[in-house]
């Protein structure tokens, strides 16, 4: 897998036009944001040596150096899921690239239910930290040089990023929760026992992806902020059926909200 890794950067090392230290992984919420770089190279997955290609039903695959703002990102738009049928060193390869190319922070956002009571429809969370429950571990096997055998988890969503979010949304009057993600397997919406088995563990909103992506992302010691957007919620008296479309379609309501953040973030980051 090392050997690859280093394949692939290489062969990205030789073509890319610029150096960025900031990446974006365009996850539900932030295709609006795509639209907002200034592309100078986009290089479809499918092109890109040892790379997955993603499969899931709106999310394409491309790897987007450019600018957003005068800044020089790294952006994914799409990702690799773990129910898609990817290993896990599958659905976190591009996140061990970045780090070879010199990515030193990381946005990322994505789509979830919400188990808080106090959730909304159409909120957005800044993900202060996670509950790993995914069946199978991205750093399971073989320790890479990147960081120690047993990695620190403390501050796994960087505080200072959070803060920054903060600022900018009382100045934007952006409201936003705070709370915790917990990641799972999918591809199954939560049943009612289970949405309620997540919040008393702990869980503010359960989602399908991120915690793979941030284990190891902090584990090459590269600074994550992540954000979710509740797109259902899985709160007692409030379930009802969901969707992949209405998932979709509550997230894209917020899109320019989000992108806005994410901007101003990474203009002051
Ligand atoms: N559960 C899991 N993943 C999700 C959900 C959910 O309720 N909503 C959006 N992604």
């Amino acid at each position: 897998m090392y050997e690859k890794i280093q394949e692939t950067a290489s062969w990205l090392k030789a073509k890319m036009p610029t150096h960025p230290t900031t990446a974006i992984i365009l996850g539900t919420g932030l295709g609006h944001l795509a639209e907002e770089i200034d592309v100078t190279m986009a290089i479809e997955y499918k092109d890109i040596p040892n790379f997955p290609i993603s499969t899931v039903e709106g999310h394409s695959g491309k790897l987007i150096f450019g600018k957003l703002g005068d800044k020089d990102i790294l952006a994914m738009q799409g990702r690799f899921h773990y129910y898609e049928g990817y290993s896990m060193k599958e659905v976190t390869f591009p996140i061990r690239v970045m780090y070879e190319l010199g990515i030193k922070t990381l946005y990322v956002s994505n789509a979830s239910g919400g188990t808080n009571p106090n959730f909304n429809i159409g909120d957005m969370m800044v993900i202060t930290d996670h509950i790993n429950f995914f069946p199978e571990h991205p750093l399971h096997g073989k320790n890479f040089p990147t960081g120690p055998r047993f990695p620190d988890m403390h501050d796994a969503y960087d505080p200072e990023l959070i803060q920054l979010a903060n600022t900018i949304g009382a100045e934007k009057g952006i409201k936003l929760q705070h709370g915790v993600y917990l990641g799972t397997q999918g591809p199954t919406f939560e049943t009612p026992a289970e949405y309620r088995m997540y919040h008393i563990f702990g869980a503010d909103a359960v989602g399908m992806s991120t915690v793979p992506e941030v284990i190891v992302a902090h584990h090459c010691g590269i600074k994550v902020f992540g954000i979710s957007i509740i797109t259902d919620l899985g709160v007692e008296g409030k379930i009802v059926e969901v969707s992949h479309e209405e998932v979709q379609k509550a997230a894209n309501a917020v899109q320019p909200i989000m992108a806005e953040l994410i901007r101003e973030m990474v203009r002051r980051s």
